[in-house]
C-alpha cells in the first residue's frame, strides 16, 4: 500500500484515495468523527463493534493544498500525503495527531554492549531489519501525551509506556501490570495533551499489539496480525465528548432492572442448595442488604450447560424459587464449553445441526475445559446465537434472573485453539485467529438477545470475555483477581479506563477471587465496592471463605455500613446510568475525565469521581488510617460532615477502617432512598435530596426498573434547581409517565 497519491473520488461521505501502490477510504461519519479504511483483508469493514450504518449528513470539503488532500467539517480536518501518510488537525488548525514520517525504529537503535548481554542471557536479539506486522500503524507520539481507555488492562490509569495485546486470555495467575493482556479486548485509546484531546479506535479483530512509547518515546504503533487497517479518529473538545463520540460509535450501556444495581453475593463454591440457603439466611439475619445471589458451576449436572444438580441442589430451581420468597435473585453461571457427551442433549443437538468448531479437516475440534473434553459452540454463525438465545429459557423457567457467561475468551486446558479452528463469521467461514477476540462478545450477544425474548425485562449478562461494543449486550467484571492489597490498588485504574471505552456496567471481584482475604482488605475492598456500577463479593473454592460473617464484628458492621450507603444511594446510581444511556458517560470516572486541564488528575489512580460532583478516595493500602487526597479546583464538602475543603490542593484526611472520605462538590444534590434490604422489598416512594452549597442543577430519573416500557414514554423526570447562598430549591417535572412519589424531603449539608 502506498507511493504517491493518484487520484480520489467522492461518493458519499466516502473519499477513496488511490495511490500508486493500493487506495484507502477515509469515511465521514460525523464532524468529529473520521474512518480510515484500507482493505487488506475484506472489501467491508465487517465491524463487530458496530451495529448498523452510522454516517449522518455532513457537511465537509475536499480541497487540494500544498502537498495533501484535506478533507473538512466544521470540527475537524485530515490532511492526507503521498506514502498514506494521514494527520488530523482540530478545526482551529491545531495538529492533533500526525502519522510518523520515520515509521518504527528498530534492533540497529540498540548499543553493542547491550546486544552481548542479550546473547550472553540466551535471549533473541531484535532484529535490525525489524519485524512488521501485517497491519500497522506508527503516530508521532507528544512528550506530554497521555492514554487512557484500552479496557481491562492490568496496570495504572496513564498507559504511557506501556505496551499492551489485545487477545482475550484467562489468567489465573496474579495480574500485575506486566501482563499485556487480560480477558478483554477494546482497541480503544483516548489521549490528552497540550494540543488537545481525541480518541482512536482500532476496529480489529485479530490479535493485535498496542505500544504507548515503550518502544520508542518518538511515537506509539498499533499492529495487526491480521484483517483490515480500520480505525476510527474521534476529535473531541474535551474528553467526555470523545466518550460521547466512541459510545455513539459502538453503542451504550442500556439502562439495567434496578435490583442489579444493588449488593450481589456469589462463590465458587456454593456446593448445594443448603450452602446457598444458609448464605441468604446470613444476610437477612444480619441485616445486611442484598439482592443477589450467583450459582457458579456447582448448580449443574457435572458442568453441562443448561442442566441442574439435583442431587445436591434439589428439584431443579426449588431453592431459587425459596430463596426469591426472602427477596434474593438468582444469576446463574453458563460457560461455552459444552461436554463432549452423545446423549447429553445440548451436545447432541449441536452435532446434528453443525453448531459447533471444526478442525480444518472437517471434525468436530475437541478441547478441554470444566466438564472435561468439550465442544466450542460457533457464536459467529448467527443460526448458533439463536439457538443458544433460546436455551435461556431453560434457566428462566426455573426463575433465574440473569446469565453469567465465563470462560469465553474461549479457555481451554489443553493448550490454546490452534488459530486454524474454523469458526463461521456471519456468511462465511473464518478461524480463530479472526474471531477469538469476539467470542465472548457474541455469545454475550446472543444471551442478551435470549434473556429479552424470555422474560421482556432489561437483560442482566455478565461476562469475562468481550471485544469493543459488547457494553451493549453485557456487564463485565475483571476476571480472577486476587485477595492482594495491589489488586484492590488496580480495581480503582482498571474500573475507570473500563468506563471510559464504553463499559460503564463493570466491577472487581470484592475481597478478590483468589488466595485469602483478611478483614482489613474486606473492609477496605468493600468501600470500593459500594461505588462499583457491579457491585459483586466473589471468591475461588479453596480460598477463605469471604461473606461479612466469615470475619470478625468490626467487619461486619464495615461491610454492612457501606452495603447499606449503596442502597440508600441506589437512585444516584440510577440516575447515572439513565444519562449513560444518552451520553455514554461512566458511572465510576477517573478525574482527569472533568479536569483534563489539571495536571495533578493526570496520574491519579486511587481516588475517583462517581459521576460529576461525588470525589471518592478510598484507602488502598494495609494499615492505613489516614488518606492523602487531591481534589480539583472548587469547593468541596465533606460528605458526612459538610465540612468545606478549598479545591486544587491535598489535604491528609484521617480514614480509620470504618470511614472512606467521600467529597461532594458545590452545587452538587445527591438524591436518597429509603434503606431497603433489597429492591422490592418497599415502594421507594419518599425521595430524599441532599443538598450542598452551591448553584446547581440536577436530574432525577424514575420508572418501573424492569422492562422497556421507559422507552415509550413510562417515566418521570425531575429537576432540581438550587440559586446560589440559598437552601431553596426549585422542582420541575419534566417529564410525566410513571408514578410521583409520595414526599420529596430535603436535607441540607455544608451550609
Ligand atoms: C473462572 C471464573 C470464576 C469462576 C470459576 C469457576 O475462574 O473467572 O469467576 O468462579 O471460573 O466457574
Amino acid at each position: 500500500m502506498s507511493g504517491k497519491r493518484v487520484s480520489h473520488r467522492v461518493d458519499g461521505n466516502k473519499i477513496e484515495i488511490t495511490f500508486e501502490r493500493g487506495t484507502a477510504v477515509l469515511s465521514v461519519l460525523r464532524e468529529d468523527i473520521f474512518n480510515v479504511f484500507v482493505p487488506c483483508e475484506t472489501k467491508e469493514h465487517r465491524s463487530k463493534a458496530i451495529e448498523g450504518d452510522k454516517g449522518v449528513p455532513v457537511e465537509f470539503t475536499v480541497t487540494e493544498e500544498a502537498e495533501a488532500l484535506v478533507i473538512k467539517t466544521p470540527a475537524l480536518w485530515a490532511k492526507v500525503y503521498d506514502g498514506f501518510f494521514v494527520d488530523f488537525y482540530k478545526k482551529d488548525g491545531t495538529l492533533l495527531c500526525a502519522d510518523s514520517r520515520t515509521g518504527r525504529i528498530f534492533g540497529s537503535q540498540l548499543s553493542e554492549k547491550f546486544i552481548s548481554f542479550l546473547e550472553a542471557e540466551g535471549h533473541d536479539v531484535p532484529d535490525a531489519s525489524g519485524f512488521h506486522y501485517p497491519v500497522e500503524i506508527v503516530k508521532t507520539m507528544d512528550g506530554d501525551e497521555k492514554f487512557y481507555g484500552l479496557g481491562d488492562k492490568s496496570g495504572f490509569l496513564n498507559k504511557r509506556a506501556y505496551e499492551y495485546e489485545n487477545w482475550n486470555s484467562d489468567i489465573p495467575q496474579a495480574h500485575t501490570e506486566s501482563y499485556r493482556a487480560l480477558y478483554k479486548s477494546v482497541p480503544f485509546l483516548i489521549t490528552l495533551k497540550t494540543a488537545g484531546v481525541y480518541g482512536i479506535f482500532f476496529d480489529n479483530t485479530y490479535k493485535s499489539y498496542i505500544n504507548l512509547g515503550k518502544e520508542n518515546t518518538a511515537y506509539y504503533y498499533y499492529g495487526a496480525d491480521g484483517g483490515n487497517l480500520d480505525y476510527y479518529f474521534i476529535s473531541g473538545g474535551h474528553m467526555p465528548e470523545v466518550v460521547e463520540g466512541y459510545t455513539w460509535l459502538t453503542g451504550r450501556t442500556p439502562l439495567p432492572q434496578l435490583w442489579t444495581l444493588g449488593y450481589h453475593q456469589s462463590r465458587w463454591g456454593y456446593e448445594s442448595a443448603e450452602d446457598v440457603r444458609e448464605v441468604a439466611e446470613h444476610y437477612r439475619k444480619l441485616r445486611i442488604p442484598c439482592d443477589t445471589i450467583h450459582f457458579d458451576i456447582d448448580y449443574m449436572d457435572g458442568y453441562r450447560v443448561f442442566t441442574w444438580n439435583e442431587k445436591d441442589f434439589g428439584a431443579p430451581g426449588a431453592i431459587i424459587r425459596e430463596i426469591a420468597d426472602s427477596g434474593f435473585k438468582s444469576v446463574c453461571i453458563v460457560d461455552p464449553g459444552v461436554k463432549l457427551d452423545p446423549g447429553y442433549a445440548v451436545y447432541d443437538e449441536g452435532m446434528e445441526q453443525d453448531y459447533f468448531a471444526k478442525t480444518p479437516e472437517g471434525e468436530t475440534y475437541v478441547n478441554a475445559v470444566w466438564p472435561g473434553d468439550a465442544v466450542y459452540p460457533d457464536f459467529g454463525n448467527p443460526e448458533v446465537r439463536s439457538w443458544w438465545a433460546k436455551k435461556q429459557s431453560y434457566l428462566t423457567g426455573l426463575g433465574v434472573r440473569g446469565t453469567w457467561n465465563d470462560m469465553n475468551e474461549p479457555a481451554s486446558f489443553r493448550g490454546e485453539l490452534p488459530a486454524d479452528v474454523v469458526f463461521t463469521d456471519e456468511d462465511k467461514k473464518s478461524s480463530h485467529a479472526a474471531m477469538h477476540n469476539v467470542y465472548g462478545h457474541l455469545m454475550a450477544k446472543a444471551t442478551y438477545e435470549g434473556l429479552k425474548q424470555a422474560d421482556g425485562k432489561r437483560p442482566f449478562v455478565i461476562t469475562r470475555a468481550c471485544y469493543a461494543g459488547s457494553q451493549k449486550y453485557s456487564t463485565v467484571w475483571t476476571g480472577d483477581n486476587q485477595s492482594l492489597w495491589s489488586h484492590l490498588q488496580m480495581a480503582v485504574p482498571q474500573l475507570c479506563n473500563l468506563g471510559l471505552s464504553g463499559f460503564a456496567f463493570a466491577g472487581t471481584d470484592v475481597g478478590g477471587f483468589g488466595a485469602d482475604c483478611t478483614p482489613e482488605l474486606l473492609c477496605r475492598w468493600v468501600q470500593v465496592g459500594a461505588f462499583s456500577p457491579l457491585f459483586r463479593n466473589h471468591s475461588s473454592k479453596g480460598s477463605t471463605r469471604q461473606e461479612p460473617w466469615q470475619f470478625d464484628e468490626t467487619t461486619i458492621a464495615v461491610n454492612r455500613k457501606f452495603i447499606e450507603l449503596r442502597y440508600r444511594l441506589l437512585p444516584y446510581f440510577y440516575d447515572l446510568f439513565h444519562e449513560c444511556e444518552k451520553t455514554g458517560l461512566p458511572i465510576m470516572r477517573p478525574l482527569v475525565l472533568h479536569y483534563e486541564d489539571d495536571p495533578e488528575t493526570f496520574n491519579l489512580n486511587g481516588e475517583f469521581l462517581v459521576g460529576e460532583k461525588l470525589l471518592v478516595a478510598p484507602v488502598l493500602e494495609q494499615g492505613a488510617v489516614k488518606k492523602l487526597i487531591y481534589l480539583p479546583e472548587g469547593t468541596w464538602y465533606d460528605f458526612e460532615t459538610g465540612r468545606p475543603y478549598e479545591g486544587k490542593q491535598y489535604y491528609m484526611v484521617d480514614a480509620p477502617i470504618d470511614v472512606c472520605p467521600m467529597f461532594v462538590k458545590e452545587g452538587g444534590m445527591i438524591p436518597i432512598w429509603e434503606l431497603c434490604q433489597y429492591v422490592g422489598e418497599k415502594p421507594y416512594d419518599t425521595l430524599k435530596m441532599l443538598v450542598f452549597p452551591g448553584n446547581g442543577t440536577y436530574l432525577h430519573y424514575r420508572d418501573n426498573g424492569a422492562d422497556f416500557a421507559y422507552r415509550d414514554g413510562a417515566y418521570h423526570l425531575y429537576e432540581f434547581s438550587g440559586v446560589p447562598g440559598q437552601k431553596e430549591i426549585s422542582v420541575k417535572l419534566l417529564h410525566e409517565g410513571y408514578t410521583p412519589y409520595r414526599e420529596i424531603v430535603f436535607e441540607t449539608r455544608g451550609f
